[in-house]
């Protein structure tokens, strides 16, 4: 059973952590049936719904992991994030921000309609599709994988390896997406993308097939957290305004139309992925009582049974329970 509210006044250890949180995966887990596979990309739907795990990484070392830590599993919408960084790294934040707006859609990830219906000048934020397909257009390179590159090279020095892609999800995404394929002639039709439609797309769907684990998504959170410092070398990896903008879209637009909600009661920079991840940068901060991570901390959540935004529903309903256990919102 899920603990009531802990006095964790009591001198912490890592163990005494780690039963607490081995306890909620337990409880949550039930919740995952109260979610779907995404099936509209083929190959995701293989993924077992009841899988849920989480790994939360904080300085010094300390590390929580609990339930199905070891899956891998398709970064999807979460390497929107990575786009947008990257593409703030070589073509500048003021260029960027010309050409991808920085609000809420308060639309599905996919929508097509509201560009149209309300005329925009350019998407609404780099973290729906219509945004990130025009990152990836503006991604400098011919081919996709020259785009993908500093992307890769970002991850490798994050995450201390190169990850693969999944080919097989690439091919099911490329071969299904028509809801993507509209999108990009809409923004090609409009003059929103700077290159080669399929080119775009295939770049497009190469980032979401990038595979990773939960420890890795802890890391990049770590990274964004401590405002794009690796916190073991002290070395810079994002530049620190990048970083900020990032979270800043992460909390208002990561959860799509559940980012109001997500925001009121997790109160965390996090972006969601369909293939159930989910990457959240928990920021140092101050507080009167003793909390676990109060100098921040990355967490990774893995767990594909989706709610009706498309984002996982019990690692949203496990993040919220550790938000409010351990005091974690920034608010
Ligand atoms: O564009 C798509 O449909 C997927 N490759 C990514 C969508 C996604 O992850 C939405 N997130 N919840």
């Amino acid at each position: 059973m899920v603990q009531g509210i802990a006095n964790w006044n009591t001198g912490q250890t890592q163990e005494w952590l780690q039963k607490y949180v081995d306890d909620w995966v337990a409880f949550y887990r039930k919740h995952t049936n109260d979610g779907e596979v995404a099936s509209y990309i083929p190959v995701l739907q293989q993924a077992d719904p009841n899988d849920l795990g989480i790994s939360i990484i904080g300085r010094n070392g300390m590390s929580i992991r609990s339930g199905d830590t070891e899956i891998p599993f398709t970064l999807q919408s979460i390497s929107k994030v990575l786009s947008f960084i990257v593409a703030c790294m070589e073509r500048g934040i003021s260029y960027m921000l010309d050409r991808v707006d920085v609000e809420p859609s308060g639309e599905a990830f996919n929508s097509i309609m509201h560009l149209e219906m309300r005329q925009v000048e350019k998407p609404f934020n780099p973290l729906i599709n219509a945004g990130a397909i025009t990152v990836a257009s503006i991604l400098p390179g011919k081919t996709s994988d020259k785009r993908l590159e500093p992307m890769f090279q970002l991850l490798e020095k994050i995450l201390g390896y190169r990850p693969d892609l999944n080919v097989d999800v690439y091919e099911s995404e490329r071969d299904s997406s028509m809801r993507n394929r509209a999108i990009g002639y809409y923004l090609l039709e409009v003059g929103f993308l700077e290159s080669d439609l399929n080119i775009t797309l295939e770049t497009y769907f190469k980032q979401c097939s990038i595979e990773v684990t939960i420890d890795d998504l802890a890391r990049i959170g770590m990274v964004l957290a401590n405002d794009g410092m690796d916190t073991k070398t002290g070395e810079e990896i994002i530049p620190r305004q990048v970083a900020r903008i990032t979270k800043v879209l992460m909390l208002t637009c990561g959860m799509y139309d559940a980012s109001g909600k997500f925001a009121t009661y997790v109160g965390i920079p996090a972006k969601s992925g369909v293939s159930g991840g989910i990457v959240a940068a928990v920021p140092p901060r101050v507080r009167d009582e003793i909390m676990p991570f109060t100098d921040g901390c990355g967490i990774g959540v893995y767990g594909p049974a989706l709610g009706d935004k498309g984002n996982s529903i019990a690692g949203i309903r496990l993040l919220r329970h550790i938000a409010n256990q351990w005091d974690l919102s920034i608010f």
